[in-house]
């Protein structure tokens, strides 16, 4: 079933329905066969969209530049150095003028507040590419490879959610999970629990799709019988520094190792993480903090289970690609 999302923005997950969401995971799929086909039509010639990055990015950006030069779109990539936003002009100005010149616009920043900001003022569809609070298009892409990869509707797909409940990633699996009817257990510490409000909403959204979202400090109860172990970083961006220590202490019972992917049951369970990762000591960061702590293995997933054949998180990566692709053309072909 086809919908007009024209015109529409991707703020957080509750902006599009659940039919909507699967429309849109629909056309992901559509597009990156025409993609691997070269069929793909350029559905967007003419068009041009601002990225706007307040934080740094490798795959969003990539994915954004990617689907707009397959589409036949221009993209402006702009930071907070190289342009005037935040620091001498407010967003809400920012989003008036980009508006008189784009046709969309992609936002990454620390504040969910902004992101709502360019939506109200652009006049053009805004699409958040992280913030604090959601990561709603790494949503599309983390639903359409779960499905790929167990050939299992929405509805049947159970998974779990290890490590930092309160940031971007978890909060975004909470709604998501909500909104696709999905079995979504949360394992994390208490001092890291998700937010009261975040779980009202999802709750309120499962009680109408039939979702089952359960948060546990117990790591073996929360992956048995999964069908996906994910996790993320345990220090997000905007984080301080200072926090690593203490929160590898805290998180360390929830690493996703060759244990845990075996407390499953699940021969077949597969390992997912929206990337980077921290799973060797071939970075500045993974090097100082894996030798800091003592932690040789890797810190929120062992290199072994990130390395192995359970491991999708590069199908995962790709497909940042068609689906970003399917939120552009749907909401300005
Ligand atoms: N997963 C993700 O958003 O990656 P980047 O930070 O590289 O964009
Ligand atoms: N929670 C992570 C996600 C990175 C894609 C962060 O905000 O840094």
């Amino acid at each position: 079933m086809a919908y007009n999302l024209k015109n529409r923005s991707f703020v957080k997950e509750i902006d599009f329905t659940p039919k909507e969401m699967e429309f849109l995971l629909d056309l992901s799929a559509a597009l990156k066969t025409a993609k691997y086909a070269g069929t793909e039509q350029p559905l967007l010639a003419g068009k041009n969209i601002a990225l706007l990055f307040e934080k740094t990015s490798t795959r969003t950006r990539a994915a954004f530049e990617v689907a707009a030069f397959d589409q036949g779109a221009h993209v402006t990539y702009l930071d907070p150095s190289g342009s005037q936003m935040g620091h001498k002009e407010s967003t809400a100005d920012t989003a008036r003028v980009l508006g008189r010149m784009y046709d969309g616009i992609e936002f990454r920043g620390a504040s969910q507040v902004d992101a709502e900001a360019l939506a109200a003022n652009a006049g053009v569809p805004v699409y958040n590419g992280l913030t604090d609070d959601w990561h709603p298009t790494q949503m599309l892409a983390d639903f359409l490879t779960m499905h790929e990869s167990s050939k299992k509707a929405y509805d049947e797909i159970s998974y779990a959610f290890m490590g930092d409940l309160r940031f971007n990633m978890a909060r975004s699996h909470i709604v998501m999970a909500a909104l696709m009817g999905s079995d979504l257990r949360l394992c994390g510490p208490g001092e890291l629990a998700p937010p009261a409000d975040v779980l009202r909403i999802a709750n309120e959204i499962a009680a109408k799709t039939g979702a089952t979202i359960t948060v546990t400090e117990d790591p073996q109860a929360a992956v048995a019988g999964v069908d996906f172990i994910h996790t993320d970083v345990w220090v997000s961006m905007g984080e301080s520094k200072d926090v690593w220590i203490d929160r590898v202490n805290l998180l360390k019972p929830y690493q996703v190792n060759a244990a845990l992917m075996a407390a499953s049951g699940n021969p077949h369970v597969k390992f997912m993480h929206c990337l980077p990762a921290f799973h060797d000591a071939n970075t500045t960061v993974g090097k100082e903090i894996i030798e800091a702590t003592n932690m040789p293995d890797g810190l929120e997933v062992t290199n072994e289970i990130f390395e192995s054949p359970a491991s999708i998180v590069f199908d995962q990566a790709e497909n940042r690609l068609h689906t970003i692709k399917a939120v552009m053309v749907a909401t300005l072909a």
